[in-house]
């Protein structure tokens, strides 16, 4: 893993800027993107430069189940507002958390990502070390699945929702085996809350407790930390 540390996350924005820009400049084609509030200066970064994504494809991690697109809760809506309706890209994917056979809808998602391989996979961490929404204790071999929400992210993502009780408590996840597919992974972890499971992540047991233990099987994989989050290597 190559880690790097930053003095905060528009330091971290810029850093993970620079990794799309030199993906794209390698033809990178395939993006596969994350929501929460860890990748929104990348992708201020993103939208404020030349990079062009008119030809490339977008493959999102996750999406709420329940929550249609124009909800402004869900992940669609998430993507829309803070990346595609200024920086299209020519088929951007995410899993339908409308759909009414889930588990059809998990198939389609992985024929999605087998027949478009992800060149760049950008995340975020979980407090309790979940990346896309693969809990602890997921299988590290299953593809897309609907996934039962943890009190722990149920509770870290009440913060966008009027109520605690509005916070859906599933979601549909590409599984922890399609993420390791990408060609290159970035994490990107801001704020002593992730202060452990960054630690746990980097220098603890590769173990399906803390799912993002799995990166360091991985052999392309860049981290960028500010201090906080970096403050228990
Ligand atoms: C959610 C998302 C993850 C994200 C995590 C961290 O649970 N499914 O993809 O990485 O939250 O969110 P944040 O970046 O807001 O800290």
């Amino acid at each position: 893993m190559q880690i790097i540390i930053v003095k905060d996350e528009v330091e971290g924005g810029q850093e993970g800027y620079k990794i799309f820009a030199d993906a794209k400049k390698n033809g990178a084609h395939v993006f596969g993107l994350a929501t929460g509030s860890t990748p929104i200066t990348t992708y201020k970064d993103i939208i404020a430069s030349d990079l062009d994504f008119s030809d490339s494809i977008s493959i999102n991690l996750d999406e709420y189940i329940g929550l249609s697109a124009d909800n402004d809760q869900s992940y669609n809506y998430f993507m829309h507002k803070n990346l595609f309706n200024q920086k299209p890209f020519k088929t951007s994917y995410l899993p339908n958390g409308l759909a009414k056979d889930i588990d059809a809808e998990a198939k389609r998602y992985d024929k999605v990502i087998e027949d478009n391989p992800i060149d760049l996979q950008i995340l975020g961490l979980g407090r309790n070390g979940h990346i896309g929404f693969n809990e602890p204790g997921t299988s590290r071999e299953i593809g897309t699945h609907r996934v039962s929400l943890t009190q722990s992210t149920i509770d870290a993502n009440a913060r966008f929702f009027e109520r605690e009780e509005d916070v859906p408590k599933e979601a549909l996840s590409m599984g922890l085996a399609s993420i390791m597919k990408s060609k290159h992974i970035l994490l990107e972890a801001y704020g002593a809350e992730k202060a452990d499971a960054v630690k746990g992540m980097i220098e603890g047991p590769d173990s399906a407790d803390l799912p993002a233990s799995i990166l360091q099987n991985h052999d392309n994989v860049t981290v960028i930390l500010d201090e906080a989050a970096a403050s228990k290597l």
